[in-house]
């Protein structure tokens, strides 16, 4: 699946199914531009990207601020001059109930990196869009779907709200070529749950953890990188408004 000549913006690129997904690209051949706040590890993906392919244009950007989302595109102009492919992976995971009030805690920063971060950003991306007739990815959860821990409450909420973004948007879009889509993983093994303050080093065996799949297993982020270029390649061309799940058989049970 070659991507060669392809202008790739992948947020959330420093970490986990991002990385993943900045290396594959670059790996077939596209410009790839990567978004994340953590240096260290942005550093050591594009090393990763450099040893099978070019180097990637790294941004170290928050994507809570709207001055540093219109940046990642000016900034992609400015060097590639087009943008093909969107991929809105950034996302936070925050705990928090509604009996104990600590759901407030955490809304406003779901929400805010999740969802708006997404409108916005694919706001500014859209008229480039447009010209390559190019298409976007979300990458949301199972979560958008079934609410999988109630003190998931904020986050599965902000998902189900980019699943519906991708809806409208592929609905807007699409008359003008361009394409929106969802991929919805169940558990990848990365750093989401370690970020979330909740461990993240426990394994699928762990007798502590409950969140099983009919595979008996977790999903690496690479699998994840290989659905979203295979829903980013012309192979996926009649495909939009659509969400693929890639769970293990979570959804199963
Ligand atoms: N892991 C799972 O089990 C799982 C399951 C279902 C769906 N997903 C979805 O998969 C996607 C990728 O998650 P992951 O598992 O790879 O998580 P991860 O390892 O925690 O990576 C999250 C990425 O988002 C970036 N990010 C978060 N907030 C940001 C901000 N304000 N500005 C810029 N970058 C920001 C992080 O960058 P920095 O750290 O550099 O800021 C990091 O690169 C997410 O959309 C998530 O909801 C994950």
């Amino acid at each position: 699946m070659s991507f060669s000549g392809k202008v790739v913006i992948v947020t959330g690129a420093s970490s986990g199914v991002g990385a993943a997904t900045a290396i594959a690209f670059t790996k077939e051949g596209a410009s790839v531009v990567m978004i994340g706040r953590n240096q260290t590890k942005l550093d050591k993906v594009k090393e990763k990207c450099e040893a099978v392919g070019r180097t990637p244009l790294v941004i170290n950007a928050d994507l809570t601020d709207d001055a540093e989302l219109r940046n990642i595109v000016d900034k992609t102009i400015e060097e590639f001059n087009k943008i093909d492919i969107l991929i809105n992976n950034a996302a936070i995971l925050r705990c928090g109930n509604l009996r104990h009030g600590s759901i407030m805690h955490t809304y406003d920063e779901i929400m805010k990196t999740n969802i708006r971060a997404v409108v916005y950003l694919t706001t500014f991306a859209t008229p480039h869009l447009i010209e390559s007739k190019g298409n976007i990815i979300n990458i949301s959860t199972i979560g958008a779907d079934r609410v999988i821990w109630d003190e998931y409450n904020a986050y599965c909420v902000s998902k189900a709200a980019l699943s519906h973004f991708t809806r409208a948007a592929a609905i807007e879009l699409g008359p003008h070529g361009v394409r929106v889509n969802t991929v919805s993983p169940a558990i990848v093994r990365s750093d989401m749950l370690r970020n979330a303050g909740l461990g993240g080093d426990a394994d699928y065996d762990d007798s502590n953890y409950s969140f099983k799949t009919v595979m008996n297993t977790w999903t690496e982020p690479e699998e994840i990188a290989d659905l979203i270029l295979f829903m980013a390649s012309d192979k996926a061309k009649s495909i939009t408004g659509s969400n693929f799940v890639s769970d293990n058989g979570n959804m199963l049970i």
